[in-house]
């Protein structure tokens, strides 16, 4: 779908590593420039016709944000550089303040590293336990969830759709019955926001993180949501201009409200506007269909790479774009560089989830990510490159 455009895609690319990061329509460096070109000034801080295009513009996509994920109010929607960023804004922002010794962190082993390293730190600081729902089949299942947690458990943190696995988290009834018990979920929604419709008022989501460009926007900008009485009680961790309202010689300060007062510093006006107009991109396609096409080409695409001789295809049950495989005795990495040969691009390690490995048992795999403007044809030509019957004498 949507082919056309996609610059990169006239360069005889299959570019299959959506989940790092998706291609961008011509749209967005359009939008990116236009601001660069017409209308540079800063936001939030002058009183002339220029600056304040900025601040509409700017501000116009915290609206388009906030119907894209169905928050209650636009002060929910804070701007970042990125889910890590967001994260590590949760986590040092809000839990430092909220969790004391002993408390215990709730979190799998197949998390992105900007979802595990931030705990480590605050519970190396804090005296807090990390544990893991166990994965059955590699997936979280509610049981699993309900048996891992204890009197001390304060907050699960966990991704909607993993970056390895892509198996879609029952995160509606996590979320209900983690409630129930007064803990807190924090949502890693860098691999499903791009992909499916997410509605935080609906699945009751406390925080909420993504990045832009997972979702078609600028690389360097991303969203934090959380529920405003949550943000309310969230400390700022970064200090400067735009998010004071006063300070004195003496130290005394006052700084700004929801939502600015975590936007410190000249922000990515650039990148947020063009996060709003991916936002519109996507919306003009529509979440249900961009979920059901990339499903229906996971499903075609399984059945033809079962049929490449010697792979091992880890995740076929998951119901995300994300297809995770080895060909027996390939290491994952020369493979990838193998089909770059071919002008396929594969992401092949450990993708960022070092500790997954101890429930695959397999350190490094290869990863295809499929998005709307992959089709059959790539993946007739994947499955042509993959079967040549010399790949292994070519690779060695
Ligand atoms: N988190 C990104 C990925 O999964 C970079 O590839």
């Amino acid at each position: 779908m949507h082919r056309e455009d996609f610059l990169l895609l006239k360069q005889n690319i299959v570019y299959l590593d959506n989940g790092a990061t998706t291609l961008k329509p011509k749209i967005i460096s359009e939008t990116v420039s236009d601001y660069y070109n017409n209308y540079s000034a800063n936001a939030h801080r002058g009183d002339y016709d220029l600056s304040l295009k900025v601040d509409f513009k700017y501000e116009d996509t915290r609206v388009l944000v906030k119907y894209f994920i169905n928050a209650k109010k636009t002060k929910e929607i804070i701007f970042t550089s990125g889910a890590t960023d967001s994260l590590n804004k949760i986590i040092f922002g809000f839990f430092k303040y909220y969790l004391k010794e002993d408390d215990e962190v709730l979190l799998t082993k197949s998390e992105h590293a900007s979802n595990v390293l931030p705990w480590f730190e605050l519970a190396d600081e804090l005296k807090l336990k990390v544990n893991y729902i166990p994965l059955d089949n590699l997936e979280v299942t509610l049981d699993n969830v309900i048996n891992s947690i204890t009197d001390k458990t304060k907050v699960i943190s966990i991704a909607h759709v993993t970056n390895v696995i892509g198996d879609i988290r029952p995160i509606k009834e996590i979320i209900d019955y983690a409630h129930r018990k007064g803990i807190l979920v924090i949502v890693d929604g860098a691999q499903s926001v791009a992909h499916m419709k997410v509605d935080v008022q609906d699945l009751d989501i406390d925080f909420l993180v993504f990045s832009a460009h997972k979702m078609l926007g600028p690389t360097g900008v991303g969203v934090l949501y959380g529920k405003e009485a949550l943000l309310n009680n969230m400390h700022p961790i970064i200090f400067g201009g735009g998010m004071n309202s006063n300070f004195q010689f003496d130290g005394t300060r006052v700084y700004n409200d929801l939502p600015t007062v975590f936007e410190a510093g000249t922000p990515n006006i650039a990148g947020v506007i063009g996060l709003g107009e991916a936002i519109k991109y996507l919306n003009n396609i529509g979440m249900d269909k961009i979920k059901e096409y990339e499903l229906n080409l996971k499903k075609y695409a399984l059945v033809e790479l079962k049929k490449v001789k010697d792979i091992i295809i880890y995740n076929e049950n998951s119901q995300s774009g994300i297809i995770t495989f080895n060909i027996k005795d390939v290491f994952a990495q020369d493979l990838a560089i193998y089909l770059n040969k071919y002008n396929i691009c594969i992401r092949a390690g450990n993708h960022c989830a070092k500790i997954l490995k101890d429930e695959i048992g397999i350190k490094n795999t290869c990863r295809i990510s499929l998005y709307f403007y992959n089709t059959k044809e790539e993946i007739d030509y994947l499955v042509k490159v993959l079967s040549n019957p010399n790949l292994k004498e070519e690779i060695i």
